[in-house]
């Protein structure tokens, strides 16, 4: 019997040995793929015509009672708009219009972009390509406003914004005519073209699609065409990719340099959507992505309250007490504020 039991022992002790260490080797081969290849998966629309979109008056007119409820106010939608506010000159156009040298462009301008840190004004030329204004509002709508001149053009300049903004800032660019589909973000920035399908809810779903399911990869890829900023294009050298299309991958045209997101001097906006996406792209680290701390209809982050607690939480949060926000400022050099 004892011996029996001692057999009984040893080959428990044996399974437990050869359990211990394939899980641990399963453990290493997992630390060994964890560094995952960027350029593993999907492809890109480089050097292909534009799709052919829709709009999103379209889309509005079947999702009217739930997105149309909110679209109005969405900061994508908003980000640029045009310079009347109920038939009146917009709050912005009248800053500029009570300022000296501001009072120059005011009159020509036609659409207003961006609110929080810094408002910038567009006009578009005859040939309908839009010029940048040099001047713009500093904290516009704060006691703190105020009238600033880059002074490269001391006026309207065509080309900058075709050079350096457009591709984040509107929808659908046509790479060589740097022709819009939409002057704004619109619907298909985000969930790509339209395919008729999709109304069936089986089969086809657009990007973004609660039945779709669309992985942590694409989702990076796609809130990243525009967030990333500091990235240039492989195919054309500007900063904002090309002819990117939500569900491409955009690292196969876009390069970024990750290890500038650990600069301690980064803003805290830009330093948690670098870390986010470096972690799933790079890291292959899939378990966050903007949308577990992101809904975009409408737009809210009550979501990021029930994510666990990491560092990368700390990005924001003091570590004691927790509640704590740091204090930061939000600059960009891509988008001159
Ligand atoms: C790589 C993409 C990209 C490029 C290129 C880019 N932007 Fe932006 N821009 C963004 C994103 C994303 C935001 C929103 C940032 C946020 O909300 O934190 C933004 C925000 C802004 C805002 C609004 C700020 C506010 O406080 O409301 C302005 C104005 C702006 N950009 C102007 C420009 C101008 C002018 C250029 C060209 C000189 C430019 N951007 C180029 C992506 C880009
Ligand atoms: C900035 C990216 C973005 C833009 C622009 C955008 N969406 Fe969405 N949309 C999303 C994401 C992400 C979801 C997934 C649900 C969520 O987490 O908010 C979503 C969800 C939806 C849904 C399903 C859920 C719901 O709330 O009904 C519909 C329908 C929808 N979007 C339609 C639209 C339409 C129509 C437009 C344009 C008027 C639009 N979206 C513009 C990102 C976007
Ligand atoms: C003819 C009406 C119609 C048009 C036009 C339309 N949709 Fe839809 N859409 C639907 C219907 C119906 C569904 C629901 C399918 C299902 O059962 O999942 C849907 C589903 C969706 C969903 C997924 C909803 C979810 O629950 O996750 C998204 C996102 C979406 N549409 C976005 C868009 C966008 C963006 C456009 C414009 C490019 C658009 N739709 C145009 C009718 C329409
Ligand atoms: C085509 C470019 C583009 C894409 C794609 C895009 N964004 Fe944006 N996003 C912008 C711009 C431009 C702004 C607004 C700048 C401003 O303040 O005027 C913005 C603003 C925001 C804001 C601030 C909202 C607010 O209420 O102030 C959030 C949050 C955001 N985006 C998240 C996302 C997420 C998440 C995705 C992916 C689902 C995404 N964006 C996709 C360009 C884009
Ligand atoms: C762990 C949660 C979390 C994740 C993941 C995350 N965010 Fe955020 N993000 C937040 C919170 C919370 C804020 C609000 C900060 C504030 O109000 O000052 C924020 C702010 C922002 C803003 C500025 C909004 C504004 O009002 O100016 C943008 C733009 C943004 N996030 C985009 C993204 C994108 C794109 C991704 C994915 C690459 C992402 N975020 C991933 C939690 C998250
Ligand atoms: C981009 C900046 C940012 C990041 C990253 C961020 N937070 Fe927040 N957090 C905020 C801001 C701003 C608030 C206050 C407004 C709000 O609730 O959105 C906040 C509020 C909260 C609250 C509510 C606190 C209260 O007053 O009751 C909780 C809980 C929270 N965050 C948890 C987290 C967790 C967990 C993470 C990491 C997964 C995280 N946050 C990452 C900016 C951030």
């Amino acid at each position: 019997m004892k011996s029996l039991k001692l057999i009984l022992l040893i080959i428990v002790a044996l399974a437990a040995v050869v359990m211990t260490t394939t899980a641990s080797s399963r453990l290493f081969e997992q630390e060994k793929t964890k560094q995952t290849d960027p350029l593993d998966w999907g492809s890109n629309h480089v050097g292909k015509p534009t799709p052919d979109f829709y709009g999103g008056d379209e889309c509005l007119f079947c999702h009217r009672f739930t997105v149309g409820q909110v679209w109005q106010k969405d900061a994508h939608f908003r980000s640029i708009r045009g310079k009347y506010v109920g038939g009146k000159d917009a709050p912005e156009i009248e800053f500029l219009k009570s300022d000296n040298n501001g009072s120059r462009g005011a009159s020509k301008v036609e659409f207003i972009m961006g609110k929080k840190e810094v408002s910038r004004f567009l006009r578009r030329n005859v040939d309908g390509d839009f010029e940048l204004l040099s001047f713009g509002i500093l904290k516009p709508g704060s006691d703190k406003a105020r009238y600033f001149d880059l002074r490269w053009s001391h006026g309207f300049a065509g080309g900058t914004f075709d050079a350096a903004c457009i591709g984040c800032h509107m929808t659908g660019v046509d790479s060589k005519t740097k022709t819009p589909f939409e002057p704004f973000v619109g619907c298909e920035s985000c969930h790509g073209p339209h395919n008729p399908e999709h109304t069936k809810g089986k089969d086809v779903y657009l990007r973004f699609s609660k039945k779709g399911k669309d992985p942590a990869q694409m989702i990076a890829s796609s809130c990243g065409s525009c967030h990333l900023r500091g990235g240039e294009s492989r195919s054309t050298g500007l900063p904002y990719p090309d002819n990117f299309v939500s569900g491409d991958n955009l690292f196969k045209d876009f390069k970024f340099d990750f290890t500038q997101s650990d600069d301690p001097k980064l803003n805290p906006i830009d330093a948690h959507i670098q870390k986010n996406i470096r972690d799933i792209v790079i890291k292959g680290n899939n378990d966050v992505s903007c949308l577990s701390c992101h809904r975009i209809h409408p737009s809210d982050t009550l979501r990021h309250r029930r994510q666990l607690k990491t560092d990368y939480c700390m990005i924001c949060h003091e570590v004691e007490p927790f509640k704590q926000i740091k204090k930061f400022e939000v600059h960009s050099q891509t988008c001159e504020y």
